[in-house]
């Protein structure tokens, strides 16, 4: 039960008057209802149905109410009980609240009576909820808090202006998947921060995750949680990412190494968003966006059949793509600054100043980490910086500024230049033929020859 979903209510008594009664005023108060009359159709119904509240009748013929309590509490933990009982027959009650009943009642009783039974048994089971899922959350609260802080995303590029758009849109549609493409240390994580926490689910979890650090034999109980003994270890209930993000957002980071087993896994969960633990059989209604990223040529993955093309389509309704720093020259002197400032404040070094050959040398160099090697570059360089300005020598460049020909495109050979940038240009047009050949600058047909010559057969067959 979510915290404001509706109690779902299982009578069990023999008297069918009794229960259909029961049944009427439960619906007609709002709650969701089972009416049973035997001890085997109840349990049908705790089998397929998620249970809050177990009002039951211990004086049934043949079976003893007290030892099918005894087994719910112990095989439906999660369910609470109302004992009915005999008048006078106290020490059934005494025994039933030993037992885990969570409260009695009398027959005959008032519909006051039940209705004020189950009101305090909702606030209870609320209660338990909230506890658990604070317990659940306990873990991931400090680092969720630290990583609100940077959300920050520089730069006066037309590329970076058409990022922030874009972003700002994709908040405005919190249903709405998106994939993020970038080399590393491009800012996609920022930029997936952002979305989430610039829409309706900014309160709650950012999850962020990447399944090629996880050991597959974990994987799908990582990501759909597992029932208590479903495997040696599962010593407890445990909520998996797809419900600890619920009402959130799932990031899967780099995607393109997500083992194909669990591909079809999470394809199903983002298109049902209903999903069931491992070793239960009660589906779970979840709702998550995904914002997904990855840093590798995701379309070759597809044609090396190593993702799958369902999955793709469906993570990149929205993509959006962030060029490497060294395409966009003119961001890395409002990225520095704005480092700099940070580190300076971190640091305590007020007054720093950065001397104009900096940005020279900077704008020439190539960046293979991108902002992340700019950001540890300015670190480092107010950590040694021993006066108030930082000088090009505090800026030690790992590779030669003109190591590469044309800066941008890394040595090779110009066919798999070309492949790379007719799949790049099929994935950011969502691979609308004439849209990939706009971005190309060629014709379709043009881009339709360069297909076939390089056997690159994905993407839809018309558009
Ligand atoms: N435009 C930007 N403005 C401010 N900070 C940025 C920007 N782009 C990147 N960063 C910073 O650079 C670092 C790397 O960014 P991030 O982790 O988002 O990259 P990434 O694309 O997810 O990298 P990887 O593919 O390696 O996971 C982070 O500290 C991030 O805050
Ligand atoms: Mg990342």
């Amino acid at each position: 039960m979510a915290l404001q979903e509706k109690i779902r209510i299982l009578i069990l008594d023999d008297e069918k008057q009794f229960t259909e009664e029961l049944f009427e005023f439960l619906q007609k108060s709002g709650f969701e209802s089972f009416e049973t009359n035997t001890h085997a159709d109840a349990v049908n119904v705790l089998n397929k149905q998620e249970i809050d509240l177990f009002i039951l009748d211990v004086r049934l013929p043949g079976v003893n109410g007290l030892d099918i309590l005894k087994d719910v509490k112990v095989e439906y933990p999660g369910v609470e009980v109302i004992v009915i009982s005999a008048h006078g027959d106290m020490d059934t009650v005494i025994k039933a609240m030993r037992l885990g009943a969570f409260d009695y009642l009398r027959k005959p009783f008032r519909h006051i009576d039940i209705q004020i039974a189950i009101e305090r048994t909702t606030k209870y089971l609320q209660l338990q909820r909230k506890l658990k899922l604070i317990e659940e959350r306990n873990s991931l609260i400090s680092k969720t808090l630290e990583e609100r802080i940077d959300r920050q995303f520089i730069g006066v590029s037309p590329m970076i202006r058409d990022i922030i758009e874009a972003a700002d849109r994709a908040s405005k549609y919190p249903d709405t998947n998106v994939l993020i493409t970038g080399e590393s240390g491009t800012g996609k994580e920022n930029i997936a921060r952002i979305i989430h926490y610039s829409s309706i689910r900014k309160d709650h979890f950012f999850c962020p995750v990447n399944s090629s650090a996880i050991t597959d034999s974990l994987l799908e109980s990582e990501f759909f949680g597992h029932k208590k003994g479903s495997f040696t270890g599962a010593i407890a209930d445990k909520m998996g990412f797809f419900e600890v993000c619920n009402h959130g957002t799932l990031f899967l980071d780099e995607i393109a190494d997500m083992p194909l087993n669990l591909q079809a896994k999470i394809l199903r969960a983002t298109e049902e968003k209903m999903i069931t633990r491992v070793g239960d059989t009660n589906p779970v209604r979840t709702d998550f966006r995904v914002i997904s990223s990855t840093n590798h040529d995701i379309v070759r993955r597809v044609s090396e059949n190593k993702f799958r093309l369902d999955l793709l389509h469906r993570l990149n309704t929205l993509h959006i793509h962030i060029p490497p720093l060294r395409e966009r020259p003119e961001d890395i002197r409002p990225l520095l600054g704005y480092f700099t400032d940070t580190f300076a404040q971190k640091f305590n070094r007020p007054g720093l100043a950065i001397h104009k050959d900096v940005f020279r040398a900077l704008e020439k160099y190539s960046f293979p980490g991108n902002v992340r090697e700019l950001k540890n570059m300015a670190e480092r360089a107010i950590i040694l910086c021993k006066n108030n300005i930082l000088n090009a020598s505090d800026f030690p460049l790992t590779t030669s500024p003109d190591a590469s020909p044309i800066a941008g495109i890394p040595v090779a050979n110009l066919k798999s230049n070309e492949v790379d940038l007719v799949r790049k240009a099929l994935v950011s047009s969502n691979y609308n033929q004439k849209q990939a050949a706009d971005i190309l600058g060629i014709t379709r047909d043009a881009l339709i020859r360069k297909m076939k010559k390089y056997n690159i057969t994905i993407g839809k067959a018309e558009n």
